[in-house]
């Protein structure tokens, strides 16, 4: 079967090529009612248009890179998939590569997305320093634009995660927690220090004058559920969790539902009760959250708005480079910040004794 070229649509739309081609690419302003002829024949003719070739001339490749840290995380395949959605959307297709935290995987990914020419990059660090390569992307004028961690001097998109803390800890101390578990990712990371940064003015807010002094203990890791596990089996071994005894904690506050899932399992194993003995909060909102038993109170992030802010943001710096309009000097480094809520379910009561 023959293959349609734009001559074919130009002829069956009765316009010329290049109107065809502004038609397509929106570059030119065109009658809305040459458009719809053009896109009628297009569909009718079913034409693919090459994008290699248009590339040459647009010098673009309408692709993007996705650099996330972790695929096995929820979080990050259910951003993945979002942003992909988003993007293919808006004409662009995703290379997506999982740099599982390794920085020389990172750099290698980088270098093969680069040499694929695509048009921009999304980016979750996962780490609180932009890396080297990282560095070479943006010096060589790729737009970038980092998801989830706020690194400073880049455009990024992110979720107000002081607040996220500060309503685990507004609705905890409303409950009579006073002495709290924080079990965060890597420290360095500013997420795991916004949630408790948060969490800690509240609770300091709470009680201040009081007499009741705020206890907060604090675990480092990472973000996956092994460290919420092994955590909650070292913190009862040393007596600093338990049945709401003295001195114990009486909740914990995970930094992301992973690690709360594995805190539920070992506090269901040491047979602790959740939430009469032990209250539990996670961050993120994932899916799993309201199958668990109980189910998970949980901080909602706002996937869907993260990924559409974040492809908005990052298209228009594409299309600031490609018109020659210098996108960052003009908006040194945009920052979207959008809110996130409290999903209060089971895992959450009273605090032992009140
Ligand atoms: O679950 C992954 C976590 O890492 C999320 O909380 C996300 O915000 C990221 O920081």
């Amino acid at each position: 079967m023959a293959v349609t070229t734009i001559k074919d649509i130009a002829s069956a739309a009765g316009v010329s090529v290049s109107t065809v081609s502004h038609a397509l690419s929106g570059n030119r302003p065109i009658s809305e009612s040459t458009r719809a002829r053009v896109l009628a024949a297009v569909e009718e003719l079913g034409y693919r248009p090459n994008r290699l070739a248009q590339g040459l001339v647009s010098k673009t490749t309408h692709s993007l890179g996705l650099l996330v840290p972790d695929l096995a995380n929820p979080f990050f395949s259910a951003m993945a998939e979002a942003l992909e959605v988003h993007a293919h959307a808006q004409g662009y297709s995703v290379i997506l590569c999982n740099t599982n935290l390794d920085a020389e995987r990172e750099a290698d990914y980088l270098d093969v997305l680069l040499s694929r020419q695509v048009d921009g990059l999304l980016y979750f660090p996962g780490t609180s320093v932009p890396n080297q390569a990282l560095q070479a992307a943006m010096e060589k004028q790729i737009p970038v634009v980092i998801v989830d961690e706020q690194l400073a001097q880049v455009p990024g998109v992110f979720v107000d995660n002081v607040d996220g803390g500060r309503q685990i800890g507004e609705l905890l101390a409303g409950l009579g927690h006073h002495r709290i578990l924080f079990l965060g990712g890597a420290e360095s990371l500013p997420t795991v220090q916004d949630r408790l940064r948060g969490l800690r003015s509240a609770l300091s807010l709470a009680f201040a004058g009081t007499g009741t002094p705020v206890e907060l203990l604090q675990r480092f890791g990472a973000y996956r559920a092994s460290f919420g596990y092994d955590m909650v089996h070292e913190c009862v071994r040393e007596g600093l969790l338990g049945r709401g005894g003295t001195g114990a904690a009486t909740a914990i506050v995970a930094a992301n539902d992973l690690i709360a899932l594995g805190a539920l399992r070992a506090l269901r194993e040491l047979s602790i009760n959740v939430p009469n003995e032990c209250s539990l909060v996670g961050f993120d909102g994932l899916e799993f959250t309201m199958l668990t038993t109980p189910s998970l109170t949980t901080v909602q992030q706002p996937i869907e708005l993260i990924a559409s802010s974040a492809v908005g943001l990052l298209i228009d710096r594409i299309e600031a480079t490609l018109n020659h309009r210098d996108g960052d000097s003009a908006h040194p480094a945009i920052q979207v910040v959008h809110p996130v809520s409290l999903v209060v379910r089971e895992s959450v009561a009273a605090a032992p004794g009140r």
